[in-house]
């Protein structure tokens, strides 16, 4: 018998048909009704079973977390909550699930906190929310590449071993096969990375922007989308040592371009997930509700989470140079009531706490900050006519802050070279990069989306370990 998925089934019932659906059991009332989930859908199937008919020790292993294969007919269902069932003709048990051991797990059906169903990373996709994440993670997956594939853009794959550290913060994690209790050392004491497997220094990438451009130089307009490395020590809600980025590039693009792409794109994606995520969406919304509604003191918006996609993507975001944001600071209430933990003045960087008073609490809508000073931001944006600033560009997102960092690029050779010494960075190291400059340079910018602070903005969930399937976080890198 062939099977089916809960997720067709739902979508085009074939009442009378004859079908199997296999799956695991989510809860199993009064020995007659089966919550059945297979992860297609956030919908369970009920199927029907006449106990009479089967034998005591089978319906026994029916329990949650078990998956079974039943074999019945669909039909119409006079119960409340779901419009078909299925009436079980046959049960086989694929695999059972011990109902003691399933009580410690976060496979029993009850609220559990996201601290406890971290724990146990490895069940957590058996949960709704879980599942409701990670199909909507895919989803927005899925969008980005069709976006740029509807758009002309080419997938470029860039390395994540590097000689180069693109950011210049120094945050990078070492790759070397060496034999860490015996490194051979130069005679002045240093190590020998000419004995390393590269043969040189390398790291896990940090960001693939300076391939990327490479690429767009030829091909126009590139994206890259990969796994990415940073070895920030700071356990924060919004951040990882590994997440994925994503990089578009494109030549002859300017800052303002660059915005508007970026604008464009962040609406594509939240609307297809608008469009095409419903089911996930409207139990993460009920979810949100109450999450908000149980902490008074931490909402983060009078709008629920649909409406809160809803109007990012019907409204124009609010565009401003970074010295426009410094006034409106330094005229807010928080910063004359010295509530601001951290610093405002012109030149240092925007704390999370700043970035989401301009959000939150003075534009109430996303917010593109541009043009900040050069010493704040990495060496390969481009110099400003100013002299003090450099075409750069953070999108704030409410709920978020930052989620998409980008900028146009010092496309010519003095200027880039220049930047380069002041920021310590060796000629040798970056041949390959200043050589673009060379050969037909022209204007390009682009900017880099982290792909969880994008999934946490859509789910509503608050910390990002809830939307990577396994975190890798300072101390923690179980599963
Ligand atoms: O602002 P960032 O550091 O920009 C770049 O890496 C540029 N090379 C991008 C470019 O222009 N092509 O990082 C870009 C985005 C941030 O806005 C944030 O969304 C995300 O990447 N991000 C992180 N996400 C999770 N955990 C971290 N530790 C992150 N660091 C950055
Ligand atoms: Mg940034």
């Amino acid at each position: 018998m062939k099977r089916e998925r809960i997720s067709t089934i739902l979508k085009e019932p074939q009442l009378g048909e004859k079908i199997t659906v296999k799956g695991w059991v989510r809860a199993f009332r009064s020995n007659r009704f089966i919550q059945l989930n297979d992860g297609s859908t956030i919908k369970n199937l009920q199927a029907v079973v006449d106990f009479e008919n089967f034998d005591e020790n089978l319906l026994k292993k029916i329990t949650t977390g078990a998956a079974i294969s039943v074999t019945g007919k669909l039909v119409e269902s006079l119960g409340k909550g779901q419009d078909v069932e299925l009436q079980v003709e046959s049960i086989e048990i694929i695999g059972e699930a011990n109902p003691e051991e399933v009580q410690k797990t976060v496979m029993q059906p009850k609220k559990h906190s996201l601290e406890f169903l971290r724990e146990q990373a490895h069940l957590r996709f058996r949960t709704n929310t879980f599942g409701a994440v990670f199909r909507i993670r895919h989803a927005v997956s899925y969008a980005i590449h069709k976006y740029f594939n509807d758009n002309g853009f080419y997938y470029i794959h860039t390395p994540i071993i590097t000689g180069s550290d693109c950011e210049g913060a120094g945050e990078m994690f070492h790759v070397t096969n060496f034999d860490l209790n015996n490194i051979p050392k130069n005679e002045d004491g240093s190590i020998n990375y000419k004995e390393d497997f590269f043969g040189k220094e390398v790291s896990l990438t940090v960001s693939g922007q300076l391939e990327a451009e490479l690429a767009a130089l030829a091909l126009g307009q590139v994206y890259t989308f990969g796994p990415t490395f940073r070895a920030e020590n700071s356990n924060t809600s919004r951040h990882l040592a590994e997440f994925w980025m994503i990089e578009p590039e494109v030549a002859f693009n300017d800052l303002n371009d660059n915005m508007n792409l970026t604008e464009d794109f962040l609406k594509y994606v939240i609307n297809y997930v608008l469009e095409n995520c419903k089911d996930d969406l409207d139990f993460l919304n009920e979810r949100d509700k109450k999450e908000q509604a149980s902490k008074p003191q931490n909402k983060r918006s009078d709008m629920t989470l649909i409406e809160r996609l809803e109007f990012v993507v019907n409204n124009d975001f609010e565009r401003l140079p970074y010295t426009e944001a410094i006034d409106i600071l330094m005229q807010s209430k928080p910063y004359k009531k010295k509530k601001f933990q951290y610093e405002v003045k012109w030149g240092v960087d925007l704390q999370s706490e700043h970035e989401r008073y301009l959000v939150e609490k003075h534009f109430k809508k996303p917010v593109i900050l541009t043009d900040y000073p050069k010493e704040i931001k990495a060496f390969y944006m481009r110099q400003n006519d100013d002299g003090k600033t450099v075409a750069a560009m953070d999108v704030l997102f409410p709920g978020i802050g930052e989620i998409v960092g980008g900028s146009q690029r010092e496309e010519r050779l003095d200027v880039l070279k220049e930047k380069s010494a002041a920021f310590g960075i060796a000629e040798k190291d970056l041949w390959w990069y200043l050589d673009t400059r060379r050969f037909g340079s022209v204007p390009h910018a682009g900017f880099g989306l982290g792909l969880e602070r994008l999934v946490m903005f859509v789910t509503g969930m608050t910390n990002i370990r809830d939307v990577i399937p396994f975190p890798r976080t300072p101390q923690n890198a179980e599963f």
